[in-house]
């Protein structure tokens, strides 16, 4: 059964490690997740941008093969299905399609505007008993080939969110989405720190978990974040893999074209992917 992740990452601040958000695009990228939580006995957030809703024909049918497969793969470790970046609108959709948990990402509106609509999916997630992220301070990423330098979050923007009752505060310290420029500057740990001091017990969220160096996820844990998310680098390793099966011609062989197959060595890449994070963000063991 689908979990909210209020509880795995409230036990992840206190406990000094963090829960890796996994975002999903079909069947293979689920499984490939739930099976190494299971083996890991790590708690496990499934992320859905509203684009992977979309290409999996929607929030329903994600509900429907994630619930599945908790079932048929005997899955026990907590696992909580969570919109990534939602829309005030795509929030909705996935509350009722039956996600265990959200995320509002209001950062592109002015302060008073993400405040009120956070605060409006605060009262409707309560009554749910489903979990709800919220964002302060856009997180960069490549836009158009133009490659921006993530925000840094106003502290005592991030304190006006975190008191309207959410249950983990996504903040900009300079993170981006996708690959890191060779000119980054890292992560501002001031802003994290103060962010951190502002919020108290709140579980942070670190976006763009790909290509930080070790020591900053180390850090970043430290300093309160509880949650971190991964994709291009499970897009990454799945791409690889696969290139290199079809370079070998190994797709050629046998009877003919199997998917099953040619799947095969980018879902194994994705387990690699997906264990080594659990390693380094401490979860492993924490189900
Ligand atoms: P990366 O694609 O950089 O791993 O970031 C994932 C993310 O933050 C999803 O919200």
């Amino acid at each position: 059964m689908l979990v909210s992740a209020k509880e795995m990452l409230q036990k992840a601040k206190a406990g000094h490690y963090a829960v890796g958000q996994f975002n999903i695009n079909n069947l293979e990228w689920t499984k490939a997740i739930l099976l190494t939580a299971e083996e890991c006995k790590s708690p496990v957030i499934l992320g859905v941008s509203e684009g992977a809703g979309k290409y999996m024909t929607g929030y329903k049918t994600v509900v429907g093969m994630v619930n599945g497969m908790l079932e048929e793969l005997n899955i026990t470790v907590p696992v909580a299905l969570h919109l990534d970046h939602g829309s005030y609108e795509g929030c909705q959709k996935c509350i009722e399609a039956g996600f265990s948990s959200i995320m509002f990402d209001g950062s592109h509106y002015p302060i008073d505007e993400n405040v009120a609509k956070t605060k409006e999916l605060v009262a409707i997630v309560k009554e749910k008993g489903i979990s709800l992220e919220a964002e302060v301070g856009s997180i960069g990423g490549e836009e158009d080939g133009v490659i921006g330098r993530g925000e840094c979050a106003d502290p005592e923007e991030c304190k006006r969110i975190a008191d309207l009752g959410i249950d983990f505060l996504a903040a900009g310290i300079g993170n981006i989405h996708g690959k890191y420029p060779d000119n980054w500057e890292g992560l501002s740990f001031e802003t994290l720190d103060a962010i951190q001091k502002l919020t108290g017990d709140m579980p942070l969220v670190l976006h763009g978990g790909t290509g930080i160096p070790e020591d900053m996820i180390k850090k970043a844990i430290d300093l309160g974040v509880a949650k971190i998310n991964v994709n291009t680098e499970c897009q990454l390793s799945f791409a690889a893999a696969t290139r290199k099966y079809i370079e070998e011609g190994k797709d050629q062989q046998g009877k003919g074209f199997d998917p099953r197959k040619l799947l095969k060595p980018g879902t194994d890449a994705i387990m690699a992917t997906v264990k080594e994070k659990m390693e380094l963000f401490g979860s492993v063991g924490k189900a």
